[in-house]
């Protein structure tokens, strides 16, 4: 895809403990400018060669050199850092809903839920065919449903409206992960809180030290006690979606 990289590295430690929805911390160079790390939710590993796999777009001047990287390069990483994906019990029909560059995360997600011989329902949105990522590959037990902006690919519309509309034609799920823009999230809490079903969402957030002590990434979360605030990189990124307080 114009603009979007797949970037594997070797890190056996990481590669053996990492669980989907996790993230790693990158220094894009070997210098300190830019200053800042970046954060990036893990999209494959391969624990026999020890290898992490990220998928990035370029987006700043950060990502545009991370996109020079050459094999060979060294890169200073931390991770995994963060809270995961929950894994439900085996057999229970599940929803993944990705929207965009969501596929990242939730790609990583898919082989671990299927490789625990759960089934369920991927729902992949974009702006268009050419950007649906990883389309054409099948996973065992998880049905692929697609959705364009454009109509080229699937269903016309978002990648929401399309999951609502199996809801109205009677599929349940028992749980649904998502990850994808902001605005594709908040939409989605609203269905799920109108059919009752209970998930989790992977958060996006500007990060400093990745480690919970800045406070940079603070967002906004609820519970019965109230409201509050929670650190997207510590208490994060993945959290239950009746607990985000969506703004
Ligand atoms: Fe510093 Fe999250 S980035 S607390």
């Amino acid at each position: 895809m114009p603009g979007v990289y797949r970037l594997a590295f070797t890190a056996p430690e990481i590669a053996r403990t990492v669980q989907p929805g996790q993230f790693v911390h990158l220094r894009v160079g070997s210098t300190h400018d830019p200053l800042l790390r970046r954060p990036f939710g893990v999209h494959d590993v391969d624990r026999e060669c020890g290898t992490v796999s990220i998928l990035f777009q370029v987006v700043g001047r950060g990502t545009a050199i991370l996109a020079e990287v050459r094999p060979g390069g060294v890169l200073d990483v931390l991770g995994p850092l963060g809270r995961g994906f929950t894994l439900p019990a085996p057999a229970l029909p599940v929803a993944l809903v990705a929207g965009g560059l969501g596929i990242a995360p939730l790609a990583f997600l898919l082989r671990r839920l299927a490789a625990a011989g759960i089934k369920g329902s991927l729902f992949q949105g974009a702006r268009t065919a050419g950007l649906l990522l990883g389309a054409e590959e099948t996973v065992p037990g998880f049905k692929r449903r697609l959705a364009t902006d454009d109509g080229t690919a699937g269903h016309r519309g978002s990648v929401v409206d399309l999951f609502t509309a199996s809801l109205v034609a009677g599929y349940r799920y028992a749980y649904v992960y998502a990850a994808g823009p902001y605005p594709m999230l908040r939409a989605l809490a609203t269905r799920m809180r109108e059919y009752r079903l209970e998930g989790e969402v992977s958060l996006e957030e500007r990060m400093a030290c990745g480690l919970g002590a800045c406070l940079c990434c603070s967002t906004g979360v609820q519970s019965d006690s109230g409201t509050g605030y929670a650190r997207v990189c510590a208490d994060g990124p993945v959290f239950p979606v009746r607990e985000v307080a969506w703004s």
